[in-house]
Parts: C-alpha cells; structure tokens; sequence
C-alpha cells in the first residue's frame, strides 16, 4: 500500500522557516509548526495546495513537551514522515556577564535540543516506521564564528551541527542529514539590527553579494532534500553572500 508522506518544517510561521514552506508545498505535503496557530494558517494560505498541509502549534521550551505532542499528531493522523527541516530558532545578543542561565537554556533548547528530540521520535520504528529520509537544519555561520554577545546562540548552533554530523554517520544509507548556514537575513529576527541604518550600511559593505532573503536559504534547503543532493550528507552549505570568504570585511 502506497503512504502518503509528509514533510515536517519547525518555525514554519515566520521568516525562513515560511519561505521553505512556499517552496517545499510545490512538491510535498507538510506538517507545519509553530507556536502561533494563526501565523501557521497564514504560512498555510501563501502554500500550493493548502488543504494538503497540516498544522502543528508547540511551545519547543522545555524540550520535554514535544514527545507526547508530536507521538500524538503522528498517530492520530497515522502520518508517515519523511522529511524534516528544523528552521525554528531564537536570538538574544546578551554579554556574558548579564546571561542568565535560564536564557542560555532557552537558547538551547529552541535552537539545538529541539531538533535532537524531534529526530530522535522520527526514527523511532515504533512512531514513525521507516519513513525518514531528509534532514535539514537551519544553523548559522555563528556555528563557526563569534561574535559578541553571541555565546550562547553560537554554542547552539555549534551543537546543532556537531549534531548532524553524528546523525548523518549513524543514520546512512535511509537518512540524510546536512545543515544549511545562513548569513544575515531579512527576517523578524535581523529587523531591529537591520533597522539600525549606519549598522545595516557597515554589515551590507561585508557581505559581497549583499544581504540574503529568506528564498535564499529555501533554495539551499530544497536543494539538499532533493534527489540531486543523493551522495550529499553530514555537511555544512555556507549561504551568507560570501561574507565568511571576504577577509576585507
Ligand atoms: N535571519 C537571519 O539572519 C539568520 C541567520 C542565520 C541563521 N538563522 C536561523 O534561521 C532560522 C529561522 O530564523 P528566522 O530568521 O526565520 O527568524 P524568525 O522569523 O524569528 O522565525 C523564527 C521561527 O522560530 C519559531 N520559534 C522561536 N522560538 C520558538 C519557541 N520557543 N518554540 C517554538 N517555536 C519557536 C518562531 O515561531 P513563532 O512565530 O511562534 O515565534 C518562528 O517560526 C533560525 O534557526 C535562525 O537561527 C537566521
């Protein structure tokens, strides 16, 4: 019997997480989340085939409500999953000496644990068969670089794809699993720092093809989904607009 398969997108209700639902909707059915079910409804209406697409509203901290939750959305469908791309994520710039440990754990959890709890239920024969076969995360180039007030964001997407790594190994041949790393982006998230002029001027200078758009980084995501990344796992696709090449900036 032939199961229809779905496709899970964390974040799905803002920003890159909503373009890679437009773009993923043109070939796949999805599970869309968020925490906000209205935002979700709308992500819903800007996809192909809306009515194909299924809502999932979760709060990811603490990470422990998502077992029951997501054990719960599958078996009740009786979904079968066979792609996640985790877009969910949550930036708070503080110093080191005012983070507060609650933060940092926040942090944490939306940005790394979340994604380790999500695909650890996914690979569960018991929830979800065998049907895995593509993961995405949505990191940052902050995995590989510091800046101030980024210690534990950076730590979180550090982890994220150390990660993916350990996944992409342990799951081959059934799963693939990479992440795509952004630059700054337009989205709600950059909308303070990019709304700061003179900042956005000094940060447009360092990125050679200039700032990304959420569609950028959809691309990359589909991409590395698709049958053309076959031979392509346990890796790391830099998309910044060649701003962590530009030894100028
Ligand atoms: N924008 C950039 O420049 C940039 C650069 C590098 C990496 N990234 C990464 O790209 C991903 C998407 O970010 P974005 O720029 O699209 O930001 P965004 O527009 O703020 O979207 C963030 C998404 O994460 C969800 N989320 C945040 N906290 C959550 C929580 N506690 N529980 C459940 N969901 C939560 C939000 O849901 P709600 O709508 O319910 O808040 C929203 O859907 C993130 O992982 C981010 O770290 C972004």
């Amino acid at each position: 019997m032939e199961v229809t398969t779905f496709t899970l997108i964390t974040g799905a209700s803002s920003g890159v997480g909503r373009e890679v639902a437009r773009s993923l909707s043109r070939s796949r059915r999805l599970i869309l989340h968020g925490r906000d079910p209205a935002r979700l409804g709308e992500t819903r209406d800007l996809c192909e085939r809306p009515n194909e697409h299924l809502l999932w509203s979760l709060e990811l901290c603490p990470v422990e409500a998502i077992d029951a939750s997501l054990v719960a959305l599958i078996h009740d469908q009786r979904l079968a999953i066979d792609g996640f791309v985790h877009c969910a994520g949550t930036l708070k710039v503080e110093p080191l000496r005012l983070l507060e440990r609650a933060t940092a754990q926040e942090i944490m959890d939306v940005n790394f644990m979340s994604a380790l709890e999500i695909l650890r239920l996914l690979v569960r024969r018991k929830t979800n068969g065998k049907h895995l076969r593509g993961v995405v995360f949505i990191s940052s180039t902050a995995s590989e670089f510091g800046a101030r007030g980024f210690g534990a964001y950076c730590a979180s997407k550090g982890a994220l794809d150390a990660f993916m790594r350990a996944a992409a190994v342990e799951l081959a041949p059934q799963v693939r699993v990479n992440s795509v790393l952004p630059g700054a982006t337009r989205t709600a998230m950059t909308e303070t720092m990019l709304s700061d002029a003179a900042l956005r001027q000094r940060m447009e200078a360092d990125y050679p093809l200039g700032l990304g758009e959420p569609g950028d980084i959809a691309a990359a995501v589909e991409f590395l989904l698709s049958d053309g990344a076959r031979w392509i796992t346990g890796q790391q696709l830099v998309v910044d607009g060649g701003r962590t090449v530009n030894i100028t900036a």
